[in-house]
């Protein structure tokens, strides 16, 4: 494609941020944005020149009467899939924000609408374009660490983010929000797919600030090929932290390993007269005005895969066996049993 047309269903905080990464190339035209809340669109639209009659409220509206080759969808966790569906159908390449969708029935309908109308689809899995992440796979597939063996990774969120970021936590979980990344990228160093698993979680802290969630999980995987994986996905860690994720991991593989602390890069500390932080430059930042950080790198790699027409690195299968996975999880932990995850 020399010249896309981009669409965006929901524009609330991350919608946002899909359009001004969208916006940085002159081969990319936004030409509509669509939200339920009107004057969130009519916000985002003015900020990004797009005229007044492409301001929607309905995404079905947008399909039929906006030019667009390819949409972003950006709605919460759980609202991915009239928007894919219908996209879909109308011809539309899609990027959608994690997870593809939060029921069995809804990543199959996704799949099959993408499948039957020969569109492109990515997931916003993009913890695989974290620096320490990215360089530590190339090692491992260059033989470095022999084969995979056993891993360890905590993914967590500071509560600020359940109790006052999103409004729709309690519709969602911390395994949807976070344990998504942490999944699809175990998945992607084993380079296999999850067994079974076995999850237990923790409720009290945030349905006590009245956000009715889990605020943990601890989670075994077991993979097809023998690799196991012990992952952590919380959403209570305080708000005092210097960074608003905590980000530990660990590879063991037999015949090395590699040991990464994302949380924050130690690089800079600041002290004011109050406390001290550690700024981000990992994830999402600005250096000299322009959006830095592997948080904008994937949906650049979108726009830049359907100009050269090359793969995706995150495949749609990626993104509905990682679904599927979080759901075994789920099941696990509400049921107390090892589960076997259903593909
Ligand atoms: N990749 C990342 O780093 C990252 C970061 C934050 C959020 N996300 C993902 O992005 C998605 C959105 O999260 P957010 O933080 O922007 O949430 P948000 O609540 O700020 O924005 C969601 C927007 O969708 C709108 N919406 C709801 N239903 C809609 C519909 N049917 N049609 C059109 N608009 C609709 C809401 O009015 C809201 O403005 C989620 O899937 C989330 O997991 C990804």
């Amino acid at each position: 494609m020399e010249r896309i047309d981009v669409a965006i269903i929901g524009a609330g905080t991350w919608g946002a941020t899909h359009a001004s990464i969208l916006g940085e190339y002159d081969a990319v035209r936004l030409t509509g944005v669509c939200d339920v809340d009107r004057s969130k669109a009519e916000a985002l639209a003015a900020k990004h020149g797009i005229p007044a009659e492409h301001v929607y409220t309905d995404h079905r509206a947008m399909l039929r009467d906006c030019p667009i080759d390819a949409v972003s969808i950006v709605t919460p966790d759980f609202l991915h899939r009239d928007a894919a569906i219908d996209s879909a159908n109308a011809g539309k390449h899609l990027l959608i924000e994690k997870p593809l969708a939060t029921t069995r029935r809804d990543v199959e309908d996704i799949m099959e609408a993408v499948a039957r109308n020969g569109v492109r689809m990515m997931v916003d899995l993009h913890n695989r374009f974290n620096p320490p992440f990215a360089v530590a796979k190339a090692s491992l597939d260059a033989g470095e660490i022999g084969n995979p063996y056993s891993a360890y990774f905590r993914l967590n969120d500071v509560r600020w983010v359940a109790t006052d970021m999103l409004r729709w936590a309690a519709e969602s979980s911390i395994l949807w929000f976070l344990g998504t990344h942490s999944l699809d990228t175990l998945r992607w160093f084993f380079d296999d797919e999850v067994e079974q698993v076995h999850s237990v979680s923790r409720k009290g802290i945030l349905s006590g600030r009245g956000v009715d969630t889990e605020d943990i999980f601890q989670t075994i995987l077991e993979f097809r090929k023998g690799g196991i994986a012990t992952m952590e996905n919380g959403w209570i860690t305080p708000d005092s932290h210097p960074c608003v994720n905590d980000i530990k991991f660990n590879l063991t593989g037999t015949r090395g390993m590699f040991s990464i602390d994302a949380s924050n890069s130690q690089l800079i500390t600041k002290f004011t007269d109050t406390k001290s932080e550690n700024p981000d430059i990992l994830v999402n930042h600005f250096i000299h005005g322009r959006a830095a950080g592997f948080a904008y790198q994937s949906i650049r790699h979108f726009i830049e895969r359907l100009l050269d027409n090359k793969p995706f690195l995150i495949t749609p299968a990626d993104a509905a066996n990682t679904s599927l996975s979080i759901l075994a999880i789920l099941e696990s932990a509400r049921t107390h049993r090892i589960v076997k995850v259903q593909y």
